[in-house]
């Protein structure tokens, strides 16, 4: 069972992040990898596209239909630390693969996750852990996730809605706010072989450029909540933010070389009722 040490986890309280290079291996990722031609080649509205190019952004709630994604999220590696700091069960809150495309990928704003879902979810607390899953090496050149370290700490900062600089609308922090955070705690871009894995604060300020290189920056995004910790408001759709609260079954620790039953829901498409929301 993979357990954090008392060194990562003081870190974690500090700067709001662990970084795990090589927590799984190349051919674990390569399992991965292999299915997402077919993901992104799907004509479906979880697959979000770039503003200027047809290149997927991000791919949403893969898990729900895709057999090995669905396994790496009920993963030991992944789950247990998360379990381990909330000290208690967590369930799936988001599921996405960004894709940073070679030369397409754009830009994420500066933001802070929890402010998203407190806003649009009404999730009550920030008791749910960002998972960053590197499928590909992530260098300097390929638009690295950049945290303020320590910008946990400030809680939920005010936010604006921007819904024109990309194809994916999300409440991000001003200028003057992120000149004051990166003053102090300065900027950082955990950079690291395909397999490496972060785990960072829901309320840490984070952000990405754009991705010039002609290197794709496959990531696996995933947000475990406390199950005492769910979402009290459906104003996004369920492939947005998930409605099912059921605690997380991890599977055993080869679960993406071997061939595990998974639930697969969505191998039909996302069922109607997901799709309706409430103001
Ligand atoms: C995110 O903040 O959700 C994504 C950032 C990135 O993929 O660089
Ligand atoms: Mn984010």
């Amino acid at each position: 069972m993979k357990q954090l040490n008392e060194t990562e986890i003081q870190e974690f309280e500090e700067k709001g992040y662990i970084f795990l290079p090589s927590l799984f291996t190349q051919s674990e990722m390569d399992a991965l990898t292999s299915q997402l031609d077919d993901i992104f080649a799907k004509d479906v509205i979880s697959n979000v596209r770039e503003k200027n190019s047809n290149a997927v952004r991000t791919s949403f709630a893969v898990q729900t239909y895709n057999p090995v994604f669905a396994r790496l999220a009920r993963h030991p590696r992944m789950v247990n630390p998360v379990e381990q700091i909330y000290g208690e069960s967590v369930y799936m809150h988001q599921f996405k693969v960004n894709a940073k495309a070679a030369f397409d990928g754009d830009v994420w704003q500066w933001h802070q996750d929890f402010g998203n879902w407190h806003t649009e979810d009404h999730m009550p607390e920030p008791r749910a852990m960002n998972i960053a899953i590197f499928l590909d090496d992530v260098s300097e050149f390929n638009g690295p996730l950049m945290f303020i370290p320590g910008s946990h700490k400030w809680g939920v900062l005010d936010a604006g809605h921007d819904t024109e600089t990309t194809s994916y609308p999300l409440w991000t922090l001003d200028k003057k706010t992120i000149s004051s955070l990166a003053n102090k705690g300065g900027i950082v871009a955990p950079k690291g072989p395909a397999g490496s894995m972060l785990l960072f604060h829901s309320c840490l300020v984070h952000a990405s450029g754009p991705n010039l290189s002609p290197w794709n920056r496959r990531t696996v995004y995933l947000s475990l909540c406390a199950v005492s910790n769910h979402i009290r408001r459906f104003q996004r759709p369920g492939y947005l933010a998930h409605r099912q609260f059921d605690p997380i079954q991890c599977l055993p620790d080869d679960c993406l070389l071997s061939n595990y039953d998974v639930d697969l829901p969505w191998v039909d498409g996302i069922p109607e009722d997901e799709l309706t929301t409430v103001k």
